[in-house]
């Protein structure tokens, strides 16, 4: 038997990898510091809910003033990202770079750019993560603009944090409701633990390397679509099977298009989750949010979130494998007009704000992270034996 195939691949399942006091994930709850995720969901903003995970506490009307004024006069970029993103047409129109490529490399360059890059310090990681937070949406809308081959949009102050990343991508001043459900969405993304791409950014911290660095190999990390990646690979999914069964969403044709995922071993996306095995907290929150939104925008938004309850509950019914929020979100961004290969990065836009907590917790608490492995390789030999 071959080496590798004699070891079960745990993926470190059900392994407690260290303390946190950011995040409670389990099927019970899912809490920020306390307070748990319908309760933010309903009652907070992003910027409140992005306050509470970097700074530790619920704001103040006076703090969320300032902090929110900060994020606003943060969103500008520097010349050179602004260069690098419109010299990017080509790669991006060849697919040689998708969006959270380009979104991974000018975070690096931002922190090439960054005066406190070399400074670890809790209050250079905090002024850090408040322009990461604030600048992300701009890279996002600036690379949105390059690919239509359109002029960059620029940062609207007198719109919030969602409301201006779906202005800057869109080109149109969102409804009310749509920059509440994109608010609600960044809430949703925002922190989630010790998933893939978090706790790669605390391996990275916990060398002592920089803020950047480790956001810059969060990003890559939740770009696969077994991670972050879902909510666009849910998408296409959605849309193959649109193209198989034609505009109808006859029942018998979606049940033997997913017979036939089931024989070929398909993972499909947006289902199923590591820790969540009886459902994920938040896909009901953001799915009745999109299914609003579809209902008010003709049959093909509608008939889409029709497709995707009846492809849900087959897994349900038939795998008892739940959504996870990756596939409410793939639908509701698409009803909403954002281009599919931002989806990730919009997630990024959110999750800045728990990477960035969890780089802060790491850089104030830290030991090295180094497990050790099972060697399974062949036994001892001599090179000339
Ligand atoms: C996110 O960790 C986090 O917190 C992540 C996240 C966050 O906020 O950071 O919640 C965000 O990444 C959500 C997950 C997005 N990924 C997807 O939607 C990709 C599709 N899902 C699967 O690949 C899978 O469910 C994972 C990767 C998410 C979790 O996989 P596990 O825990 O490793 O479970 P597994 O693959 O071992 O599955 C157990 C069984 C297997 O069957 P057997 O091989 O034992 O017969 O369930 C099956 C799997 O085949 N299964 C699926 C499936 N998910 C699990 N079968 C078909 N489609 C799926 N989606």
């Amino acid at each position: 038997m071959s080496a590798t195939a004699s070891l079960k691949n745990t993926g470190l399942e059900g392994v407690s990898a260290g303390n946190t006091a950011i995040c409670s994930v389990d099927q019970g709850a899912l809490i920020y510091r306390g307070y748990e995720i319908h309760d933010l969901a309903e009652n907070a903003t992003f910027e409140e809910v992005a306050f509470l995970l970097l700074i530790g506490h619920k704001p103040s009307a006076s703090e969320l003033e300032t902090f929110k004024s900060e994020l606003v006069g943060a969103r500008e970029l520097p010349e050179p990202v602004i260069a690098y993103l419109t010299s990017m047409r080509h790669a991006l129109d060849y697919r040689t770079a998708v969006p959270m490529d380009v979104l991974r490399t000018a975070v690096s360059m931002l922190g090439n750019l960054d005066k406190d890059s070399q400074d670890s310090s809790e209050e250079a990681n905090l002024r850090k993560a408040k322009r990461l937070t604030a600048q992300i949406p701009t890279v996002i809308g600036h690379m949105q603009n390059v690919i239509d081959g359109r002029e960059l949009v620029q940062p609207d102050a007198s719109m919030g944090h969602a409301q201006n990343l779906l202005y800057m991508i869109t080109r149109e001043k969102p409804s009310d409701e749509e920059a509440h459900v994109i608010d609600v969405s960044l809430t949703l993304y925002a922190e989630h633990d010790y998933n893939a791409s978090t706790f790669t950014s605390r391996v990275i911290s916990a060398t002592l390397s920089d803020m950047h660095g480790a956001v810059t190999g969060a990003i890559a990390a939740l770009k696969g679509p077994l991670h972050g990646g879902a909510n666009e690979a849910a998408m296409e999914m959605l849309k193959e099977i649109r193209g198989d069964i034609g505009p109808a969403n006859d029942t018998e044709q979606i049940r033997t298009w997913m017979h036939r995922a089931f024989q070929d071993k398909r993972k499909l996306m947006g289902f199923g989750h590591r820790v969540y095995k009886n459902g994920d907290h938040r896909a009901g929150i953001l799915h009745k949010l999109g299914h609003a939104v579809a209902d008010k925008k003709g049959s093909d938004a509608a008939k889409l979130f029709e497709l995707g309850e009846e492809v849900q509950r087959i897994m349900e019914t038939e795998k008892a494998i739940f959504p996870n929020v990756d596939f409410p979100c793939g639908m509701t961004y698409n009803v909403m007009g954002i281009p599919v290969p931002q989806y990730t990065p919009i997630f990024v836009a959110a999750r800045i704000t728990g990477w960035a907590a969890h780089i802060m917790e790491q850089h104030a608490n830290n030991r090295l992270i180094r497990p050790v492995s099972t060697y399974v390789g062949p036994e001892l030999m001599k090179w000339n034996g």
